[in-house]
């Protein structure tokens, strides 16, 4: 085995993460440039960290993008996964370049870059504040400048579609997709769900009083208003999770998945709307428990389970708290309160009640493991495929779980849910549009990706269960992946 020697002019790298660094200083530094004279020990430390990042990213990447692309921020090809912690900062930076009508940064490498060329650089960008076309005065003022503004959003992120002669699938190229008018809309309530339920979940953390959540009630019934029209936006929302941040798509993904089982069950809007509220406020409680133990990545302590299992007491209190009207509140505590509970009343919060668990808390109880199941966690970074997940709930079916509700969940979501892009052994790339009967499960229909210039778009339907006339396959699937690790937005594609 070869040896690799340590780099000849070491770099000084810093410890955090170079896109989250990156992004705090393009925010912090025009701040700091108001309010300091430039050799104000804070601005220097910040001009520094800039500058060390930006040489360590250069000397092992080239030129460095930082890009804002349909909602996302990406550090050159790769999706910055921003931690909780910073999630305020992503978005107050995509608010930064939109503001300006810009789609990011390029730094190209300069040997003798210096902090008074940064200073210039953060002046700029602050002086294009007031300007009536911010986008065009970046464009001429940082003309051939070591840092421009990105103008264009003509952005590929990966490849999807392989040369034939490897073996190995390689990795997926996508191109730029045109959303639909009703897709977009969909993704913008899932957006403004996360946001929501963001921003409650930090005023509920900072504040003891009574939290308004109002906004989140519309965004739920928003949902439930779309789900009524088309079953299948909802779904391929709900593949759209975000990685880096799981505590919020986690409870946005229980509360659409519930909502969709909801539905298929019969329940009203109204009702489907309360039981989605339910499934965003489940985990609600987890704000009391220390988050060292919530991202704890081993095993808990029989002393650390015990802290856990309140959590479900602490989501009905928190609800108690929100300002509504006691009898809407009394609906929408159920299933957070029941949700860890089994269908054979095992689980918690212990007591000796016999009342069966009610319908909305077995809905949440399914939702939520196989949410729990087939996300990344810290303890898990690669998350359990579909199959694996409604393997192991079909193995507590009956016991801990509603069989027949599981049933349904199952045939809803399939095998491989819809949004899912598989390549086939014809080489060819299908994102999956609807999940078929339980016999059929392995073998869902969805349509071939075919690339058009620059887009993708969607192009014949297949029906993977279809058969030649010697009774064998058509196509066969060879790879599965998630649509978001290749940037790619079921909803584009499939509405
Ligand atoms: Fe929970
Ligand atoms: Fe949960």
């Amino acid at each position: 085995m070869s040896q690799t020697s340590p780099p000849k002019t070491p770099i000084k790298a810093p410890k955090q993460d170079p896109a989250e660094i990156l992004a705090q200083s393009l925010l912090r530094l025009p701040q700091l440039v108001k309010i300091h004279q430039p050799n104000n020990k804070i601005f220097v430390e910040n001009l520094a960290l800039f500058q060390d990042t930006l040489r360590s990213l250069w000397s092992t990447e080239g030129k460095v993008d930082f890009r804002l692309h349909r909602s996302r921020l990406y550090l050159n090809k790769a999706r910055i996964s921003f931690p909780a912690a910073l999630q305020m900062t992503a978005t107050k930076l995509m608010e930064f370049l939109e503001l300006r009508k810009i789609f990011g940064f390029s730094f190209t490498p300069k040997d003798d870059l210096t902090n008074e060329d940064i200073v210039a650089f953060v002046k700029t960008v602050n002086a294009s504040q007031n300007q009536p076309e911010p986008a065009a005065f970046l464009d001429e003022a940082l003309k051939d400048n070591w840092a421009a503004p990105i103008m264009d959003d003509n952005f590929k992120i990966a490849y999807l579609f392989t040369d034939e002669s490897s073996e190995a699938p390689g990795r997926p190229m996508v191109w730029n997709s045109t959303p639909t008018s009703e897709g977009e809309r969909a993704r913008k309530n899932y957006s403004r769900a996360m946001a929501e339920f963001s921003k409650l979940n930090d005023t509920i953390t900072a504040t003891s009083g009574l939290v308004n959540f109002a906004k989140s009630r519309r965004v739920v019934q928003d949902m439930a208003e779309s789900l009524f029209k088309n079953e299948n936006i909802l779904l391929s929302l709900s593949t759209i999770r975000d990685y880096d941040d799981y505590t919020c798509s986690h409870c946005v993904n229980v509360a659409l998945l519930s909502m969709c089982l909801g539905r298929r069950l019969g329940l009203t809007k109204m009702e489907v709307a309360t039981l989605g509220l339910g499934g965003l406020f489940h985990d609600l409680g987890k704000v009391d428990i220390p988050i060292e133990l919530i991202r704890k990545p081993g095993k808990f302590t029989d002393l650390e389970y015990e802290e856990v299992k309140k959590h479900p007491l602490n989501s009905v209190c928190r609800i108690l708290r929100l300002n509504a009207d006691n009898a809407f509140k009394s609906k929408l505590l159920v299933a957070p309160f029941e949700h860890h509970l089994n269908t054979n009343l095992s689980g918690y919060p212990e007591s000796s009640r016999r009342v069966p668990v009610s319908l909305y808390g077995r809905i949440v109880a399914i939702t939520d493991l196989y949410d729990a199941l087939t996300s990344s966690r810290s303890y898990r970074p690669i998350p359990i495929s579909p199959e694996k997940a409604l393997e192991i709930m079909v193995s507590k079916s009956g016991v801990e779980i509603d069989s027949l509700l599981l049933k349904l969940f199952i045939n809803m979501v399939g095998i491989y849910p819809v949004g899912t892009l598989l390549l086939l052994d014809s080489r060819q790339v299908v994102m999956v549009s609807n999940t078929p009967a339980a016999a059929e499960a392995g073998r869902p229909r969805g349509y071939i990706l075919e690339k058009e210039k620059d887009a993708l778009k969607k192009g014949e339907l297949v029906d993977l269960a279809e058969k030649d006339k010697n009774g064998k396959f058509i196509r066969n699937i060879l790879y599965c992946f998630h649509p978001t690790e290749f940037g790619l937005i079921p909803t584009d594609i499939l509405l």
